[in-house]
């Protein structure tokens, strides 16, 4: 398909995200086959600006003064799918609806995705930051990804390992940040599959019931699940008007958690983990948080933690950027001042640099 790019100018970004805040784009482009991405890519060179790729929005702080470069929106679509060496693989466009191409696989009877129903944002934005839920991450099914490389201007196949995944990160937003386009995702699932019931939320969901769940009700549970914490997007519904998890958990070590422990025991207080990679352990951001004193329903202005769950930073209407940043600024402090640990923001944020 011949590029038929279109650049627009002064767009308000904040629509396009799931947490409502920030200004405009300078530029702004939808892309909708390759021709365009490169396109868009020629115009930011040509300008001198840098270039953003918008996914869904739904892991995205824009500053309030918007973005001086080129904010390219991929809309690249189309699902294709095949057996091989019995798995069914499943080639997505990157900008296909995440959700959407969930239900998608989940509907074909194909196990591996179910547990990350009702996420929000786009499926090229999957392995950039490695997404995960409910006892699975896209790392344990992506195949390859492909990309365009804006150093070399070639569409390139990476493998999995050559991705590098790790809770939250690849090298998509770590070593090679900015480096490529993402432009399809292939995963590699199984069919007829049983579904993950690991989590301990979906347990409980699930306990005392005959038989094994379908990967259909697993689905369903997940959405619903996410619904009592307001982490599944439903208009109107002021609590997930949010980035999400608004920190990483924090991976701490054995002897880390003691001292962690101990803080907290001064407290008559007991820290929750749960075990990660490299005997390493787990603690909910969520927790500290709330233990140092942000807890669910908090309030300052129009901004404010969400009431059914610690982690999500949300706009309670007419936010501005600052004000985000101010309580993200404020939550790091206290829970560095409780607890020694400083959280580490997940949400990417634009337009924040110097300059
Ligand atoms: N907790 C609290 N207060 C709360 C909520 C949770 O203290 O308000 C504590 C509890 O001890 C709970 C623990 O935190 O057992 C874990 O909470 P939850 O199961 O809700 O998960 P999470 O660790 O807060 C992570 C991901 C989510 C993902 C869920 C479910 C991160 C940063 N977040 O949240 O992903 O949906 O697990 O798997 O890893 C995201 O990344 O944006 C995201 C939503």
């Amino acid at each position: 398909m011949l590029s038929r790019l279109k650049i627009q100018e002064h767009i308000p970004l904040a629509p396009f995200t799931t947490l409502k805040v920030g200004g405009p784009a300078r530029y702004f482009a939808d892309a909708a086959c390759v021709d365009d991405v490169r396109a868009a890519v020629d115009f930011a060179r040509s300008r001198g600006v840098p270039l953003f790729v918008l996914g869904g929005g739904s892991n995205l702080v824009v500053a309030d003064a918007g973005f001086p470069g080129l904010v390219l929106r991929i809309g690249l679509s189309g699902i294709e799918e095949r057996r091989e060496d019995g798995k069914a693989i499943f080639e997505a466009g990157a900008g296909e609806d995440w959700d959407t191409f969930v239900a998608h696989t989940v509907a074909q009877g194909c196990a591996g995705l179910e547990c990350m129903s009702g996420i929000p944002g786009t499926v090229g934005g999957t392995p950039i930051q490695n997404v995960g839920a409910y006892g699975q991450e896209v790392a344990e099914t992506i195949d390859s990804v492909r990309v365009l490389d804006l150093e070399s201007n070639q569409i390139q196949e990476l493998c999995n390992p050559a991705c590098e995944f790790a809770y939250r990160s690849s090298i998509f937003n770590t070593s090679r940040r900015g480096r490529y386009v993402v432009l399809a995702v292939r995963f590699a699932l199984e069919p007829g599959g049983a579904p993950r019931i690991a989590y301990a939320d979906l347990k409980k969901h699930f306990a005392g019931r005959d038989g094994t769940p379908s990967l259909a009700e697993t689905r369903q549970a997940v959405r619903q699940i996410r619904l009592s914490k307001a982490m599944l997007i439903v208009e109107g519904d002021e609590d997930c008007r949010s980035a999400g998890s608004f920190f990483k958990n924090p991976v701490v070590s054995e002897e880390q958690y003691r001292t962690l422990a101990q803080v907290a025991a001064s407290r008559g207080l007991e820290v929750p983990r749960f075990t990660a990679a490299n005997g390493q352990l787990k603690v909910p951001a969520a927790w500290l948080v709330e233990q140092s004193g942000f807890g669910k329903g908090y309030a300052r202005g129009a901004v404010g933690i969400s009431r059914r769950h610690a982690l999500a930073v949300v706009n309670r209407g007419g936010a501005t950027a600052a004000e985000i940043v101010a309580l993200k600024d404020a939550i790091q402090a206290r829970v560095e001042e409780t607890f020694g640990i400083r959280l580490a923001p997940e949400p990417v944020f634009l337009g924040f640099e110097k300059g």
